[in-house]
This record gives C-alpha cells, structure tokens and sequence, in this order.
C-alpha cells in the first residue's frame, strides 16, 4: 500500500525512550516512513531535533505548548527562536489555546500562541496548532492574524469540533489533521467533519503517545497505528486507503515541505 505520513507524534516522549528504534522500524514496517516530531517545550524541542539528525525521515517542529508555558525557564522563547530557524525544521509548535487542563493563565496562553504564529510567519514554518475547549477564543486570535496579515500556513491539529469550526479554519488557509479519535465509536460526528474537508487540506497523525485509535485505545500510541485513521477516514469519504495515503502524503509533504 502507498506511505502515510504520521504528521503529530511526541517522539521524544520518555515513553519511547527504552524503544524508539523499535516503534520506528514498525512504523517503517506500517508504511509509515515519514513522520512529523512535535516538541512541547525548549529540551523537548531540540530533541527532536536531535532525532531529526539520527533519523533522516523524522521532520522536527519546536515550540512550548500551551500546558507547559508555566514551566519554561528565562531562555526557553530565545532557545526556540534559535532552533526555529535550523534548516531541518520543518514547523513551529505545538503551540494553541487551552481551556480543559487550565495549567496557565488564559491571557498569557494566547500571548504566547500569538508569539508562535509570529515566528511561523517570519521564518515561514508551519504552525501546529492545539486546541482544547477554547474554538471561540482560538478562532478569534486566528481571525486577528489572518486579517492583519493574510492566511495562516498551518495545521488545526488532532481536530476535535464541529464543521462550522473546521470551515472557519479552512477559510484562513489551515490544514485539518485527525487523530485516532475519528476511529472511536462515538465519534460519529467527528467522522461526518472529516467527510467533508476539502482532500487538498486534510492530513493524518496519531499524537503518540496519547490517543491510541480503536481497537487499541488505551494502550500506549505510535505511528504504525496512523493505519487506523487513515482507514476510517477512507471509509468515511468512500474512497480508498491508498487514495487517502497519497492526497494526505502530499498535502503533508506540502505544508511541511518535507524534502
Ligand atoms: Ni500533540
């Protein structure tokens, strides 16, 4: 079958640490042989990085998510800055507007999204985006980028809402990722958004290690499992795996501009 790109995992996560070169090779084994690495903070950042020289087919984004703003030490914003414009790096993120976990103070979340999608811009990377009960506020700082400057070279990431969300994303020029969320049996509406992103925008990814698909939720995710969200998103939009591993490949390769 054609390649998947698995285009969000956390493959510095410790809970690869003792295995990587084995969820790697069974990646690979998958057709999964090109995936993006995602930092969520500045040491998570530049080990991606650092994976992203051993291993030629890991792509790195660095960036401090919302949920670890709190945490970052003075230096972190410039170490990102600095890591932001090495040639290998192929986005700027996870980065995004977070109202379910709460850990940092709402006003300093969008300060520090908004500090991202500058940087994206500037240095002409991909935005990866989180968002996690906050559509409302997260649309509204899109909205302020977007007539300000144009549209947003970017991914809504793991999407999770409804279509007047996903349409108001498309409309600013973002990509749609999902998630094994789209395999779960209760997310019929979920599967009804994805039937219906334009093919050119939409991508796969699994967010290892959290969000195992069905049949294996709960288990500890990796990006051979991206196999299970590219199937339900063939058989929600009627067309075939290998139709969904080439227009999401591409659309990867394009925003990314994966070499
Ligand atoms: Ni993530």
């Amino acid at each position: 079958m054609a390649d998947l790109i698995d285009t969000h995992a956390h493959l510095d996560s410790d809970r690869f640490e003792a295995d990587l070169a084995e969820v790697l090779s069974r990646a690979v084994a998958a057709g999964v042989r090109v995936m993006v690495a995602v930092g969520i903070t500045a040491a998570s950042s530049q080990r991606c990085v650092d994976l992203g020289s051993t291993y030629p087919f890991l792509h790195p984004t660095v960036g401090i998510h919302p949920n670890e703003i709190t945490e970052a030490l003075a230096g972190d914003w410039e170490r990102i800055v600095s890591l932001a414009s090495s040639p290998r790096v192929v986005g700027v993120g996870e980065t995004g507007l977070d109202r379910y976990w709460d850990r940092t103070p709402f006003s300093i979340q969008e300060e520090w999204f908004i500090r991202h999608l500058e940087l994206g811009r500037r240095l002409d990377r991909a935005v990866v985006i989180h968002c996690r009960e906050a559509e409302t506020d997260t649309l509204r700082v899109l909205k302020d980028q977007f007539e300000k400057h144009g549209p947003i070279r970017g991914v809504m990431h793991s999407f999770a809402g409804l279509w007047p969300f996903a349409d108001a994303c498309l409309g600013m020029g973002l990509h749609v990722s999902f998630s094994g969320m789209l395999t779960y049996k209760n997310a019929a509406d979920l599967r009804a958004v994805a039937g219906r992103v334009p093919e050119d925008r939409i991508m796969v990814e699994t967010d290892s290690p959290y969000l195992s698909p069905h049949p294996l939720r709960g288990k500890r995710n990796e990006p051979a499992n991206v196999v299970h969200t590219a199937t339900s998103l063939a058989e929600v939009r009627n067309v075939t795996l290998e139709r969904v591993a080439d227009v999401t490949s591409r659309n990867a390769r394009e925003l990314f501009r994966l070499s």
